[in-house]
């Protein structure tokens, strides 16, 4: 910039007088339009000196992190940890205001559950949902009036009624032909390790889509595997034990498919620094304008189909489908009006249910079975305890029904499945934006901040970080000691281990579930907490259960266990092998 201006001095003689002036004014414009744009952190909350010299912040470091490990919120963590503070702060949307994060279990209670007025949803959700489901609830503000009227729709779904009438023996019958599916391959692989990741993604996905429309199981994922694997010719077993069978995998039917495609592109959003545009870009795409085509038209199928079965008397509800649509048919005759079946508020309802029901489920299944597999003797204590609670099956010899596997209270049952939401850190956080100038830890945070609640961090998965309680607020201080404290040691903080949710009751002598014993955050907190965590709860349930009862998942050889399986566990353990055998009675 000098050097250009120098040379123009020179060769223009008659506006030399003004460049003399107006030079370094632009240059002092520039410059100070520059530093406006730089990052302007939040006084006093710690973060990176070296970040705020840069317009891109943090995000070259965060990208460079990615780049390597293709996770984000690790790193995120991790400034917590490198700072030595609860509350840090990040620079990583360009021209934009920080992140605020906090680690501290307290701290993100009293916001969650209890300073609703002064946080609600973040515009990050909407940014990362909007491509794929504009309309859908979860990217609205809790104030606004239409997530009212959406969740009016929604209203029975995680209703104990509904869950157990309908939602639940859907899951009950696809989990039993998950059953049978990996008896054939127990049966096939005599004693080899085989990839599991892949069937439970397809018994996780048959689930949410009969929970939502209410199919047949012979129209479900696992039953075409089932069926094809059975017709298959040479299945045949490697020489040595130490090798998996390599059993092949069919394609999945062509709806199914396309519903996994579009929930898989979510991951580019929560990922790009412009998530909004890395969408749209993925949008352009013959395979997305494919996959979307597809999903229009089975939802529009599906909701004619769910239609003609309603008006044609029938009382029997199959599906959440069928229950959102008459939600509508409700909500219509209350507003005066027609009811519009074929609306994006219900197509966008029904993809978030799928979403929301798909890879989380099937993600923490994966996780749990190699926790399992790696935790032999939670595995014989779980089994234990099963046989003598579900008394009559085991006599019998049978599966537990499904009302027994609802009804029957197993406090160890209850322990594991929180410790699998507790170790599966699915979303690492919860994310709020501030409606209002407030204060977080001490520090004033101004309105329109993102503040991220890590739960993968000090004081869940590593000690905490101390706290002076003169910084906390009234609520918070007035709620102290609400949920405990896990021992502040960091092998066993980061260990699955179900006892942690276990006290001993000592007049009756017998353990007792305590969903209070210490913090985490896996399904978030207050009024804008996951919606269907009921439903997870039925899922995971029913097909642990189901697998434990029938398999004993035996250590698998480190060929399989270590290498593949590692590094690809991140966002999705698409490589998780199991060693099978049927349990014995
Ligand atoms: C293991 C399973 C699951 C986990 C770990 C999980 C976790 C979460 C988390 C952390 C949130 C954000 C909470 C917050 O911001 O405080 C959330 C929101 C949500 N989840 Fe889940 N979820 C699971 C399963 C499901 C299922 C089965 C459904 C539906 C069928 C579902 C539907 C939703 C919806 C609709 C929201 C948005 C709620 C709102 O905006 O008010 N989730 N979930
Ligand atoms: C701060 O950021 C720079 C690069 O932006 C990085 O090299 C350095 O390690 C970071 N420091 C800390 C404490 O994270
Ligand atoms: C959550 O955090 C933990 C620890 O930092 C990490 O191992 C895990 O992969 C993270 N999960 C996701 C979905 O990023
Ligand atoms: C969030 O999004 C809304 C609507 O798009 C916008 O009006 C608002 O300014 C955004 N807030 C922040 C903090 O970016
Ligand atoms: C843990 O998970 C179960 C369902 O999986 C749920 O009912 C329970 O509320 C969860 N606990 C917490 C603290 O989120």
């Amino acid at each position: 910039m000098g050097r250009l201006s120098v040379l123009s001095v020179t060769d223009t003689k008659p506006v030399t007088g003004a460049y003399f002036i107006l030079t370094p004014v632009c240059v002092a414009f520039l410059y100070l339009g520059y530093r406006r744009l730089l990052p302007r952190p939040i006084p006093g909350i710690p973060y990176n000196e070296s970040a705020t010299h840069s317009l891109f912040g943090d995000i070259p470091e965060m990208m460079n992190y990615m780049a390597r490990t293709e996770e984000v919120w690790p790193w995120i963590a991790d400034q917590v940890t490198k700072h030595q503070s609860p509350i840090v702060q990040v620079f990583a949307r360009p021209f934009a205001r920080p992140w605020v994060i906090i680690s501290d279990h307290r701290e993100s209670c009293d916001v969650l559950l209890r300073r609703t007025k002064e946080f609600d949803r973040s515009n990050f959700t909407a940014d990362v949902f909007t491509g794929l489901v504009p309309d859908m609830h979860i990217s609205f503000k809790s104030t606004e009036e239409q997530f009212k009227l959406h969740r009016n729709l929604l209203k029975d779904l995680m209703t104990p009624a509904f869950l157990h009438a309908v939602t639940g023996p859907q899951i009950y019958a696809n989990t039993e032909t998950f059953v049978k599916l990996w008896d054939f391959k127990t049966q096939v692989a005599q004693g080899h390790a085989f990839e599991a990741s892949e069937d439970i993604y397809n018994v996780a996905l048959d689930v949410i889509f009969a929970a939502a429309f209410g199919l047949e199981i012979q129209d479900s994922n696992t039953f075409a595997q089932l069926q094809q694997l059975s017709s298959a010719k040479n299945l045949d077993r490697p020489q040595s034990l130490s090798d998996p069978m390599p059993f092949p995998q069919f394609h999945r039917p062509a709806t199914f498919e396309a519903i996994a495609t579009l929930t898989e592109s979510l991951e580019v959003s929560i990922k790009a620094p412009f998530p909004r545009f890395a969408h749209w870009v993925l949008r352009q795409l013959p395979y997305m304008r494919k996959a979307r085509a597809a999903k229009e038209k089975l939802f529009s199928d599906m909701v004619e189909e769910s239609l003609s079965k309603l008006s044609s008397g029938t009382k029997v509800k199959r599906s959440a489908l069928d229950d959102i649509l008459q939600r509508e048919t409700a909500a219509a005759k209350k507003e005066n009006r027609s009811p519009v079946y074929h609306s994006r508020a219900i197509y966008d309802e029904l993809f978030g249910f799928l979403i929301g029901g798909h890879d989380t489920t099937s993600t923490t299944l994966t996780w749990t079975v190699k926790y399992l597999t790696g935790a032999q003797s939670v595995q014989t204590i779980l089994r234990s305890r099963l046989r003598s609670a579900y008394a009559a099956a085991t006599a019998e010899q049978r599966n537990p029904t499904m009302e027994e596997i609802i009804k029957i209270p197993i406090p160890y049952l209850d322990a594991t499945i929180e410790e699998m939401n507790r170790t599966a850190q699915l979303f690492n956080g919860s994310i709020r934006t501030t409606t209002v100038d407030t204060t977080l830890l001490g520090y004033n945070i101004p309105k329109g901040t993102d503040v991220f609640f890590m739960q993968n961090g000090p004081g869940y998965l590593s000690p905490p970080l101390p706290v002076d309680d003169s910084t906390r607020s009234a609520s918070s201080l007035n709620a102290k000691n609400q949920a405990g404290q896990w021992t502040p040691d960091e092998e066993d903080m980061k260990t699955f281990r179900p006892e942690r949710w276990l006290v001993q009751n000592s007049e009756a002598g017998k353990e007792v579930f305590d969903a209070q014993a210490g913090p985490h955050l896996a399904f978030g907190l207050g009024p804008r907490a996951c919606f269907g965590r009921r439903m997870a709860y039925l899922q995971m349930r029913i097909i642990l259960v189901m697998m434990l009862w029938n398999f004993e998942l035996r250590k698998t050889p480190a060929k399989v266990s270590s290498s593949a399986a590692a590094n690809k566990l991140a966002r999705h353990p698409r490589m998780c092998y199991v060693r099978l055998e049927k349990a014995k009675f």
